[in-house]
């Protein structure tokens, strides 16, 4: 058993300094680390002052992955090169994709991949909803339709899946319990069954079928393991199990009031 500090969804750019300053005050207080951030942590122009803001708060290691909004105002392009130069220069705060297994304790690896609504779950195409990503995000408001716009969610969600297929086939031969960070949820499950959210019309853009399809597909295939999945953007707080081996824990956020947690994994 090990608990971790987490959150995910701060939203830093919406706080008030009195607001973030009680969430770093609350986040320090936490036992364990690395500290783990599952994205939307605040916009591109502040992304890596928010993460050093963060890392000098706890002062431990910061093990993160982007969500949608770290990349508004910018490219996914220029955004990862943004955190690699933050990891090369301040080696303590890692972005999880490129960084490989982090062995938490002798039972425990942590992974993680960053994740995109992918439109596998629900009706990518027809659903009338839409996230600000399609205007915010270069390579997104690129393209020239919806259509367009989907296929390219897909191609950067399979990316993340394959990643995240090499991650855990690495971790299962470490530890027995795969913590798996990652920013959209994997699996539809999560969200609620009643009020707004319960529309099969946010699935397309609160869901990644891709990374959910590889997570099923690996805990299928290595049954005396577990998979424990910390996800956010949904800013909804769920704990669901999946099949036997599998479960997937999101957290509540509200805009402008950040909140930590300490999560058990067990
Ligand atoms: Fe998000």
């Amino acid at each position: 058993m090990i608990t971790l500090p987490w959150c995910a969804d701060i939203h830093l750019d919406h706080a008030r300094p009195d607001a973030e300053a009680r969430f770093l005050d609350a986040l320090r207080k936490h036992g364990g680390e690395p500290v783990l951030i599952c994205g939307d942590i605040s916009v591109a122009r502040d992304l890596v002052p928010a993460l050093e803001r963060i890392a000098d708060a706890v002062a431990r290691p910061v093990a993160f992955v982007l969500g949608n909004h770290d990349h508004y105002g910018s490219s996914v392009a220029d955004v990862r090169d943004a955190v690699r130069a933050l990891n090369a220069r301040r080696p303590e705060i890692t972005w999880l994709p490129p960084a490989g297994p982090v062995r938490l304790d002798a039972d425990t690896v942590l992974i993680g991949v960053d994740g995109w609504a992918d439109g596998r779950y629900g009706d990518g195409l027809s659903t009338p909803l839409r996230l600000n990503d399609d205007r915010l995000i270069a390579e997104l408001a690129a393209q020239p339709d919806h259509a367009h716009r989907l296929a390219a969610r897909q191609v950067l969600a399979d990316a993340d899946a394959a990643r995240l297929d090499v991650l855990i086939e690495e971790a299962v031969g470490m530890a027995l319990h795969v913590v798996i960070a990652t920013h959209v949820p994997p699996v539809v499950e999560v969200l609620p069954d009643r009020g707004r959210l319960s529309s099969p019309d946010w699935w397309p853009i609160l869901v990644c079928g891709a990374t959910g399809a590889t997570v099923r597909a690996r805990a299928r295939q290595h049954p005396r393991h577990r998979f424990t999945v910390l996800a956010g953007h949904t800013h909804v707080a769920a704990d669901v199990l999946i099949g036997a081996n599998i479960r997937v824990v999101t957290s509540v956020a509200r805009h402008g009031a950040p909140v930590s947690h300490a999560i058990t994994l067990s």
